[in-house]
């Protein structure tokens, strides 16, 4: 006998039939006025994470939201991640009560907003954030923009429908955004750059949504400090056995023993992959034989493209 009961998915079986824990992002948008607003955002995932042109993020809102209304007006958002603090996430839960305009929300918001970095008309950003990423919605896709029809329809939009982009149901919506830019905190930029400790991580809140209509739950960072586990087999490359992958390669770039020395802690199923990026940065750049010395200018350029 198994441990465990069927559950049939509901209507955001997320929160639910689920313990699903997520973050606890602040989206701030630009109002038709120039004003920003803010509202709260859970379902906020990253997308196209490598081997495309762009990185993205996905959001999953209600359409008759002021936040998707403003996306899908002039396509800019901020997404920003708060710090687990009770009065950030008390401010969470006023700026995720639906049916309030932007004015009535924004005029007693306790969070400091300042400029952002990327280009253009954008919307403030959450001083107080630990990261902030700067997006552009991607309406061509799925021809995402033909949704804009619809905005003002704030009592449910009528087929059809989007699959993945744009408006997706009666009153649903998804956004593909495209990061523009990623603004961390200096501390936490650094603690990046310099190898993660214990106490490198920033105090997230880790939420759960609404698992009744009075409260909405989440854990604090406190007591649930990172720690961590060694990746099994993270040192199982040989120099070796990268030698027997380079010597297999498409290409006719060669490495040496030193070089390959460099790449043994690439993860074995991406060591393919790498070796023939290494080797096509070679070849654009005259280099017939990778030795320590091009390994490491070669990793300079893919640290660059990036
Ligand atoms: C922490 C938190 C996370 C939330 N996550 C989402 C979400 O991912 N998607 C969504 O549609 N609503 C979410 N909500 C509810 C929205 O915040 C709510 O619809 C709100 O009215 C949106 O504000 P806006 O109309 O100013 O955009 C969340 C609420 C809270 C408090």
């Amino acid at each position: 006998m198994s441990n465990f009961r069927q559950l049939k998915p509901v209507d955001n079986f997320y929160q639910n039939n689920l313990f699903y824990p997520m973050p606890t992002v602040i989206i701030s948008t630009l109002c038709e006025d120039g004003m920003t607003t803010c509202g709260s955002y859970s379902l906020v995932f990253p997308y196209y994470i490598a081997g495309k042109d762009n990185y993205a993020m996905l959001l999953e809102c209600r359409n008759s939201s002021n936040t998707a209304q403003n996306i899908l007006r002039n396509g800019k958002c901020a997404l920003n991640f708060i710090k687990d603090d009770r009065k950030y996430f008390k401010e969470a839960v006023r700026l995720g009560f639906p049916g309030k305009t932007p004015s009535e929300k924004m005029k007693d918001c306790n969070f400091e907003l300042i400029k952002g970095q990327a280009e253009g008309d954008r919307p403030l950003i959450l001083k107080d954030a630990y990261q902030v990423i700067e997006c552009t919605w991607n309406e061509e896709l799925e021809d995402g923009y033909k949704s804009k029809e619809h905005i003002g329809e704030l009592e449910g939009v009528e087929p059809p429908y989007n699959n993945f982009n744009g408006i997706t149901s009666k009153f649903g919506c998804h956004f593909i955004l495209t990061i523009d830019d990623i603004l961390m905190e200096e501390k936490y930029a650094d603690e990046l750059k310099n190898g993660l400790k214990v106490g490198s991580f920033p105090p997230v809140p880790v939420d759960y949504g609404y698992h009744d209509s009075k409260n909405f739950w989440y854990k604090k960072f406190k007591g649930f400090l990172p720690t961590s586990e060694a990746i099994a087999n993270s040192n199982a490359n040989s120099v070796e056995s990268v030698m027997y992958c380079a010597e297999r390669l498409e290409t006719n770039v060669k490495f040496t023993k030193e070089a390959c020395e460099m790449y043994v802690k690439i993860p074995r199923p991406f060591m393919k992959a790498a070796l023939l990026q290494i080797a096509q940065i070679a070849e654009e750049n005259d280099i017939s034989v990778i030795d320590k010395e091009a390994a490491l200018k070669i990793a300079e350029i893919r640290k660059a493209k990036k």
